[in-house]
Order: C-alpha cells, then structure tokens, then sequence
C-alpha cells in the first residue's frame, strides 16, 4: 500500500515536471525549452504566444521588448569575490517584415537592474539612451545581434555579432557565421533569414575570456568561437545581477523570437530539448523556402500546362462538333440533329462504319445511342449555302412523308460547307449490289426483281400523284434503290439532286441525274418534269430485268446500248434473250416480256407516248393491258442516233447535250410515224 501511494506521488510529481516547459531545476542553472507556463519579467512589446514563443518585438514600429529571469543570481562565490565562470545558450529565428531592410536587432543582457524604461528602441536595442551610452553605471553585459549598420557605434556591417559593455559600440564583433573544424571556413549566416539559430556565450572567471558562437539550429557547437573577448567583468558586476533579452525595432521593422533558453554558472548551460521547441508562425517567407522554391514553380506550370491542355481540348472539341446554325432553320428543329450526336453514333465516321461512297458523298451506319435507331448517316459536302434554306425546306418536307417504298429521312444537321442526312438504316444495301454480283449467290430471283419493280413503282407514284405536291426523284438508279429487311425496294436520296440545281445561272444550267438514266428532252429544257422520271424508271426497270447497266462498256461491240439491244432482241423474235442470264431461265416469261415493254415504253424518246407512274401501276398489276407494240414500229437507227448523242460518256453532266437541229428536225419527221401509245 505504501509503495503504490509512492509510486503514485512519484508519477504525478514526474507528470508536472514535465508539462512545465520550464524546468528549474537549481539556483544556479535553468533551462525553457519553450515558454509556456514560464514565470518571466517582461515588458515593452515582449510577450510569450500562445504556443510557448518568446516574442520580443512584434513587427510595429520603434518598439522595445524585455524579457528577464524573475530572480537575480548571484555570480560571485563571496560577496567581494571575483565573477565566477558561467554559461548561456539560447535558440532565435528574426523574421524580416520587408526583405533585407530590418530592425534593429536582440540581445542576450547580464544587468544589474529589470528596470530599462529610460533606455531607447532603434539602434540602442533598448540597453541603453543617447545619455547614458557608455556610462559605467549603466551595468550591463550584452551579446548583441545586430542587423542594422550603424555608424555612431562602428558597425561593421548590418548583420553581426557584438560583446557589448556598458556600451553599444562593441568590445569586438564579427559578422554572423560560423567556423566548420578548429581552423576551417567561415560560413556566413544571415540573422534576419527566419531560420532557426543558437548561440553560446562562455565566460571564464579566472581567463576572463568570453567566447560567443553562433549556429544554425540541429548543428553541434562549432569548435572554433565566432568571436571572443577578454574582459574583466569582475570590475563590472557588483552584487546580484539579472539574465534575459532586450530587443527593439526603429523605422525598419522585424519580429525577434526566442525559442529556447538555459543558463548556468560554474557550469555548462543544461541542453535545451530541440524536440520541445515550439513552432514559429508561418511568415510570407516560410521556413522551407526550398521546398516551395521547387515546388512552387512547378506546381504554377503544372497548372499552366493543364489549364492550356483543357483549353485546347475545349477549342477542339468546340472545332470537331460546330455547326452551322440560322434562324430560318427554328422551325425545322425537331428534325435537326446536333453534329456530337452523329459523331458519336457512328463512333466518329470511322471507315469500319462506310456503307459507301456516292456522287454526293460518303455514307456511314450508325446507331443513335437513346434510341436504339439504325441509321444511315450521309454527308454531302456543298460550296455555298445557296439555295440552302429552300433545300433543307424541301428535304425535311420530304422527309416528313411515309410511305412503306420510300427510305424514311429522320432529319439533318449542317455544318460550314456540309450537309448531313439522317437516313433509316436499309439492311440489305442498294440493289445495285445485288444486281452486279458483289455478293454472287445472292443474286436476285426474278419473283424479287418483279417485286422491287413494282415496289419503286408504287414509290414514284406517290412522289407524283400521291401526296400534297408533285415531288420529282430525279436521280432514279439500282444505287438509289434499297432493299429493307424483307427484301422490299425503298427508293432513296429522292429531291437530292435539286441540291445542285439551285441558284445557278440560266446559261449554264447543270443537267441533274445520272448519264443513261437522262431523257432526252433534258438536252434540250433541263426542265425535270415527272416524265423524265418516269423515262428513268425505264431505264431501271430494263436495268434490272436484264442484269446490264443502260451503257454496257465492256460488251465486245464497244459500247452497247441496253434500250437498243432490248429493240433488237424483240426484231429478232426472241425478246427473253434480253433477260439476265444469272436468272438461268428460271422466271415467268409473261411478267418478263410485259416488262420488258414497260421498260422500252417508259424509254420512249417522245414525252407524251411515255406513261404517267398511275398508268404504270395499272400495267404491272395487269388491271390494264399494254398498248399494241411492235418492234418495227421502232426506229432503232433513230433511237440510236438519239442514245449515243445524249448518253455519250464523254459529255459531263454539266455540259448540255449538243444535238444539231438536224437531228431535232429528224425527231419531229419520226413522230408522226410512232405513236404506240394511244390511251
Ligand atoms: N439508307 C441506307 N441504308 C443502307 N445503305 C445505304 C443507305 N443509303 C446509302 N447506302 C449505301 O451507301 C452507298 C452510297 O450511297 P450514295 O447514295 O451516296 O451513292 P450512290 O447511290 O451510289 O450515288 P448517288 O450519289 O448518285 O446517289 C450506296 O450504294 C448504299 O450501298
Ligand atoms: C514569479 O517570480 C516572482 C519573482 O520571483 C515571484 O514573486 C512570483 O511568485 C513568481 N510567480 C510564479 C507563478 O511562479
Ligand atoms: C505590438 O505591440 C505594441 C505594444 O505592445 C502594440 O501597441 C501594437 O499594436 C502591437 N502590434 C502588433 C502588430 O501586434
Ligand atoms: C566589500 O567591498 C565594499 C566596498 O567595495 C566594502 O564596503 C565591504 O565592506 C566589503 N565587504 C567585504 C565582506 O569585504
Ligand atoms: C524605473 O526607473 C525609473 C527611473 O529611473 C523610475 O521612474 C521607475 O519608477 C522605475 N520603475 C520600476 C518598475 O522600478
Ligand atoms: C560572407 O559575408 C561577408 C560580408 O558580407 C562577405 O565579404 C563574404 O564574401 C561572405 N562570404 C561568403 C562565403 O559568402
Ligand atoms: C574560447 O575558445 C578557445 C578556442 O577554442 C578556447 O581555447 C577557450 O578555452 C575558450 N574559452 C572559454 C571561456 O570557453
Ligand atoms: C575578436 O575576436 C576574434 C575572433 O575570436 C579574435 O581573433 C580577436 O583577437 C578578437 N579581438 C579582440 C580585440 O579581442
Ligand atoms: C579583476 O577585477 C577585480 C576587482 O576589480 C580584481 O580584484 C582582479 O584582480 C581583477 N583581475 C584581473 C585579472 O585583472
Ligand atoms: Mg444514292
């Protein structure tokens, strides 16, 4: 029981030593590591923080700060006897308020008196006053750290170390630093850089030498002194004196702190706990200069170099999705779909997605990511935006009809010089892909080829008759037919061609369509008119029944014109000969001659023996019969004459077709003599 209350006593004696930063621990010695809790003397500006630093001046102008041991000591043995040997240590740091021009400075004080109130702040570091300067009754012993030149006291400079008596002009000094080894090289220290320093005073009793040295904090005590003296400070000190700090700042300002402190006489100064000391205030010149001297440069262009990334991400992203918008296109908005929405359904028009390459343009599949829609995405690139608004106008007013043999439009979008179409996705491609063999097995049968005569048929007679306004395709081909999951022909890109058929002058009026689907009135008016799409849907429907384009380059005769070689088959008797052979003979003879007569019907040179799409109509579903014909009513030398003068490939499409007025006059002769069609 008694060792337990012992130990107890023992633990909690030992607790409040060590909470007191200040540990004294005999007459004749202390030590603070730290000031908390510290029974000091201060004035003036002097005051210890709150976490345990002693501030002896606070940066304001022309201040002075003491700070004093409480009790005297007694630094003689006998009353009359010599001053014994004693020593100090202590731990500083002096923040510079403005850089490189800072005031005044600290000092370590021996006095015989706490009582400084006459003494001055600026260069007489709150010691001494303009009067008592020098005077032997002043009493004091100070280890000044100066950084500030002052001349009336010989300065050498504005950053040293003095031993002042009595006096503000030095026993001796030297500039701050310190020595590496017995006899090695000086380094230079800078008081006012905020970095933590110590100093050592040592006085011998019987030597009379005193020996300052200074060094940066965490390093041992050089060996070799800054600075020393031999003064007999026996003549100096009479009775008890006091320790402590005197600090003052004029017209140039700075913060002096004192970390840590201990003193003994007779004996070393006790350690001072490095570990305990309490921390400085982070000041715009922090402790880590070089920390921030590295970082800070490299965070800045980190910063830099990501705030530039982003920003050029932004502009290209800006740059890859723009658009072209205007406000006459408000009213079209439902149909109009955003660039970024189409980049992304086709996974950025990546060529894995080209369905393939028209005379327009590029066409890409894509899917369009809410719902779930196949697409076929067009993009047609254009010179100008003329003509634009009356395009785009008549393109979404297509695109608003349905009709099960007509690729649905969903919408458009619009960039500078390019136009997007927004098309339903038709699984099987174009006929003409089925027509030439790109897939030979598939080749179609003739139930099919039937079924998608009549399908685009029943297309273009809506486009004529059907709906609110007459709506002329224009560009009728096997490459503008598509064939949806069931194999039903859609007939596509109709109103396309009007794109290139705007705001162009009269004199040069382009011929739109394809060469061998023209008819041969457009040489002359380049007026489209709904026959002129039916003399295309001729040629389509010969086209596909007999597996030939409508000029065959690569037959052994040279170029070989499907319209006349239809005609000379028939002449010959044996009109199924023009059927396409890939078909092996496996079709219904009636329904291929009755097309076959449809076709060259349709083709007919003259606009009026060509049917209207109704009548057409009407034909293919046998609810009425053809018009007699005969291939001799023919004239194949003038329906020659007439193809290789218009379908010459040698004449581009925007050159009109030259025909001699000769050969015009020629055509007015022959009309008299054929009239097939008489309905
Ligand atoms: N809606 C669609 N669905 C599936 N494939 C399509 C669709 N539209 C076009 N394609 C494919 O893209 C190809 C190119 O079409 P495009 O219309 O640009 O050229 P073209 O029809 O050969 O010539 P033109 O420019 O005279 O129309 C077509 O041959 C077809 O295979
Ligand atoms: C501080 O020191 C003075 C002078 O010795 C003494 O009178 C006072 O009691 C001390 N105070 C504390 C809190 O130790
Ligand atoms: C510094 O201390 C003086 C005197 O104690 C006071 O008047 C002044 O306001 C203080 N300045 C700052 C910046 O704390
Ligand atoms: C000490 O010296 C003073 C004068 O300097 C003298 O008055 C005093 O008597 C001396 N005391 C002793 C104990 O010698
Ligand atoms: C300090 O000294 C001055 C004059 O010498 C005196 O007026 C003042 O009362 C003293 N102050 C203290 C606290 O002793
Ligand atoms: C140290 O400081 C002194 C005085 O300012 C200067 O003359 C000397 O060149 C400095 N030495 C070094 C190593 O910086
Ligand atoms: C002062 O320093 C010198 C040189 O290192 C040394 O010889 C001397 O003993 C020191 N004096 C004191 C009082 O420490
Ligand atoms: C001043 O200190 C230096 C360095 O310790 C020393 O060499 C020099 O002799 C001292 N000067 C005087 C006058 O004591
Ligand atoms: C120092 O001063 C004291 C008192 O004035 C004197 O007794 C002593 O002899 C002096 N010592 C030296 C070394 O001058
Ligand atoms: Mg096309």
């Amino acid at each position: 029981m008694n060792r337990l209350s012992l130990l107890l006593h023992l633990i909690f004696f030992f607790l409040l030593i060590s909470n007191l930063s200040a540990l004294v621990t005999a007459d004749d010695e202390f030590v603070y590591s730290g000031f908390n809790g510290a029974n000091l003397t201060l004035d003036g500006a002097a005051t210890v923080t709150p976490n345990g630093l002693l501030m002896l001046t606070n940066g304001s102008l022309r201040l002075k700060g003491h700070a004093f041991h409480p009790t005297p000591f007694s630094f003689r043995k006998k009353p009359n006897g010599t001053v014994r040997s004693f020593a100090v240590s202590y731990i500083f740091a002096i923040y510079c308020l403005r850089p490189n021009i800072c005031g005044h400075g600290m000092a370590f004080v021996v006095s015989a008196s706490k009582n400084f109130s006459t003494a001055m702040a600026s260069q007489y570091l709150g010691l001494g006053n303009d009067e008592s300067n020098g005077d032997s009754a002043n009493r004091f012993f100070a280890i000044e750290l100066d950084t500030n030149q002052n001349d009336e006291f010989k300065d050498i400079n504005n950053n040293h170390v003095g031993i002042d008596i009595n006096h503000l002009t030095s026993v001796n000094s030297s500039s701050a630093g310190y020595y590496v080894g017995d006899n090695g090289n000086f380094n230079n220290i800078t008081l006012t850089s905020y970095k933590v320093m110590q100093v050592w005073l040592e006085y011998n009793g019987n030597s009379k030498q005193i020996n300052v040295t200074l060094a940066p904090i965490k390093m041992a005590k050089p060996v070799k002194p800054l600075l020393s003296a031999y003064c007999n400070l026996s003549t100096e000190f009479t009775g008890m004196a006091y320790v402590g700090f005197s600090s003052s700042t004029g017209s140039f300002v700075a913060r002096h702190y004192v970390l840590g402190w201990s003193f003994g006489i007779n004996k070393p100064a006790p350690a001072i706990d490095i570990s305990k000391l309490p921390k400085l205030p982070y000041e715009g010149q922090k402790p880590q200069p070089k920390v921030l001297a590295i970082t800070l440069p490299i965070a800045s262009a980190i910063f830099v170099l990501v705030v530039a990334a982003l920003a050029i991400l932004l502009f290209r992203r800006r740059l890859r999705y723009a658009e072209v918008r205007e406000d006459w296109e408000v009213e079209f908005g439902p149909h109009r779909f955003s660039y970024k929405d189409l980049f992304y359904a086709t996974e950025g028009f990546k060529n894995n997605n080209l369905l393939g390459i028209g005379g327009f343009g590029r066409v890409y599949k894509g899917l369009l990511p809410t719902s779930k829609l196949e697409i076929a995405v067009k993009r047609i690139s254009h010179d100008s935006n003329q003509g634009m608004k009356e395009f785009v106008a008549e393109i979404v007013s297509i695109g608003r009809l349905q009709h099960r043999n007509l690729v649905q439009l969903h919408g458009y979008c619009r960039r500078e010089s390019e136009l997007i179409l927004v098309y339903d996705y038709m699984s099987n491609g174009s006929l003409d892909k089925h027509l030439y063999g790109q897939e030979n097995n598939s080749t179609l049968t003739w139930a099919q080829r039937f079924q998608v005569i009549k399908d685009i048929a029943s297309g273009l007679l809506y486009l004529h008759e059907e709906c609110e306004k007459v709506i002329l395709h224009r560009d009728i081909k096997p490459s503008n037919v598509l064939l949806d999951d069931n194999m039903n022909g859609r007939l596509g890109d109709f109103g396309l061609a009007r794109l290139y058929d705007h705001g162009t002058d009269p004199q040069t009026t382009h011929v739109v369509g394809t060469i061998g689907y023209l008819a041969p009135e457009l040489a002359r008016t380049s007026k489209a008119t709904p026959l002129t799409d039916v003399f295309a849907f001729g040629m389509f429907v010969l086209e596909v029944t007999c597996g030939r384009k409508p000029i065959d380059q690569t037959s052994q005769d040279g170029q070989l014109m499907l319209v006349d070689w239809v005609l000379h088959c028939w002449n010959q008797g044996l009109l199924n000969d023009a059927v396409d052979i890939k078909l092996q003979g496996i079709y219904n003879i009636d329904n291929a001659c009755l097309v076959l007569k449809l076709g060259l019907l349709c083709t007919h040179p003259f606009i009026n023996r060509r049917p209207t799409m109704r009548h057409v109509m009407q034909f293919l579903n046998g609810e009425m019969e053809l018009p007699e014909l005969t291939p001799t009513n023919m004239s194949f030398n003038m329906l020659s004459l007439m193809q290789n003068q218009c379908f010459d490939p040698k004449i581009t499409m925007t050159n009109p077709f030259p025909i001699s007025n000769s050969t015009l006059s020629d055509l007015e002769v022959r009309s008299h003599t054929w009239s097939p069609y008489n309905v």
